[in-house]
C-alpha cells in the first residue's frame, strides 16, 4: 500500500510517499528556516503563508515517482493552527476529488515512526522519547495502538530550550544544530547549570530553569566562553533526557527504546543515549532514525497511518493545535 503523507504542523511543508510504513519513494521537503532567522523565530502567520505557497509544488514534487497512491495521511495536530489548516485542508479536498480514503495523524506519534522508515525495526513494548521544538514526552508502546504517556516537560520543551539559550547567545534560529556545532570546541563541564528534577523518581523534567540560570550567568560573568557555555547547556539537557529514558525503560522492562522529534538529530544525544542503554540487563535495543528523519518530514506521516489504519470520511478530519502525544485523533 503506498499513503502519500502531508505536514504542515510548525514551519515546514512536506510531502512523502511511503510503500507499507517502511519504504520510503520519495520525501520532499520545503523549509521556511530562512524567513525565521530574519526575525530570530517563527511568526505563525509569515509560516502559514509561505505554506500556502509551497503545498502544491511540494505535493507534486513527492508524486514525481508514484504514478498511483492507495491514501492520503495528514498531520491534524499539535502544531499551529493556521499552518495545520493548509495541509488538513489540501488533503481533504485531494481526498474528495481522488476519492480515495484518508487518515489523519498525530505529529507526536508519527515523530517515532521515522524509527520504522529504517533497516533495524523497533519491538513492542518500547519506551519512547519524542523531543522536538514544542514537547518534551515519555510514551509507553503496547503496540502500534496502545500508547500511554509516562511522563515530559512541565514548562519548556528540550528543543525550545535549545532555541531559546541560542537566542541568548545570539546564534541564532533554530538553536539546536547552533549550539551543537558551537559545544564541539566547548567543555560540557566548565559551567555548572542546574538539571532540575533529574534525581526526582517521577519521569517528568523541566527546562525553563536552564534558561534563566543562563540569562543570570550572563549577568554576572563579564567574559563568556561562548563554546564551553553552549557545550555545558547541550549536557545539562542530555543529562536529563538520559537520567529519565533510562529509569522509564527500568521501570516498564521492554524490549526497545525509541528515541524521534527534532533534538534526537543532536549526535551527542544519540551517542550517550546508546551507551546508557547498552549498560542495561537484561539488554534493550536502542532505535533513533538517521538526523534528517528526526526533523519535521512527511514520510514518518505516512508511516504512522500505515500501522494505524483509521481512514475517516473527510468531513470529519479537523485540525487540533492541542492534541497530546496520547490522544487518538478520531474522536
Ligand atoms: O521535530 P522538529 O523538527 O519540529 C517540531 O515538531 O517542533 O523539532 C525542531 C526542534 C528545534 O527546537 C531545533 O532546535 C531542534 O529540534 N533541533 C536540534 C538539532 N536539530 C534540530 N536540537 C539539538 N541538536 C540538533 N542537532
Ligand atoms: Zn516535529
Amino acid at each position: 500500500m503506498k499513503i502519500l503523507g502531508i505536514e504542515t504542523s510548525c514551519d515546514e511543508t512536506a510531502a512523502a510517499v511511503v510503500e507499507n510504513g517502511t519504504k520510503i519513494l520519495s520525501n520532499a521537503v520545503a523549509s521556511s528556516i530562512e524567513l525565521h532567522q530574519k526575525t530570530g523565530g517563527i511568526i505563525p502567520e509569515v509560516a502559514a503563508r509561505e505554506q500556502v505557497r509551497c503545498i502544491i509544488p511540494i505535493i507534486k514534487e513527492s508524486l514525481k515517482n508514484s504514478q498511483e497512491i492507495d491514501a492520503l495521511a495528514v498531520t491534524v495536530g499539535p502544531g499551529l493552527i493556521g499552518s495545520l489548516l493548509v495541509g488538513v485542508e489540501t488533503a481533504k479536498t485531494l481526498a474528495y476529488v481522488w476519492k480515495k480514503p484518508i487518515i489523519p495523524v498525530n505529529h507526536l506519534q508519527a515523530h517515532l515512526y521515522a524509527n520504522w522508515l529504517e533497516k533495524k525495526k523497533p519491538q513492542f513494548p518500547a519506551i519512547g522519547l519524542v523531543v522536538s521544538g514544542g514537547h518534551t514526552d515519555l510514551v509507553l508502546l503496547k503496540n502500534h495502538t496502545k500508547i500511554k504517556w509516562l511522563g515530559g516537560t512541565r514548562d519548556d520543551a528540550a528543543g525550545e530550550c535549545f532555541d531559546k539559550t541560542a537566542r541568548l547567545l545570539n546564534l541564532g534560529y533554530p538553536g539546536g544544530p547552533k549550539i551543537a556545532k558551537l559545544a564541539e570546541k566547548g567543555n560540557p563541564q566548565a559551567y555548572d547549570l542546574p538539571r532540575p528534577m533529574m534525581r526526582q523518581e517521577n519521569l517528568d523534567c523541566s527546562f525553563s530553569g536552564l534558561k534563566t540560570a543562563v540569562i543570570n550567568l550572563k549577568r554576572k560573568e563579564k567574559k563568556i566562553n561562548k563554546a564551553n557555555l553552549a557545550a555545558s547547556i547541550q549536557q545539562a539537557i542530555i543529562d536529563v533526557l538520559v537520567k529519565k529514558t533510562i529509569r522509564a525503560t527500568r521501570k516498564h522492562q521492554v524490549k526497545s527504546v525509541l528515541l524521534a522529534g527534532g533534538v534526537a538529530a543532536n549526535k551527542q544525544l544519540r551517542e550517550q543515549m546508546e551507551v546508557e542503554i547498552s549498560k542495561l540487563k537484561p539488554r534493550v535495543k536502542f532505535f533513533v532514525p538517521s538526523p534528517q528523519l528526526c526533523t519535521d518530514n512527511a514520510a514518518y506521516i505516512a508511516a504512522q497511518a500505515f500501522f494505524n489504519y483509521q481512514p475517516l470520511p473527510w468531513q470529519k478530519i479537523q485540525a487540533n493545535p492541542s492534541l497530546s502525544i496520547e490522544e487518538a485523533t478520531s474522536s
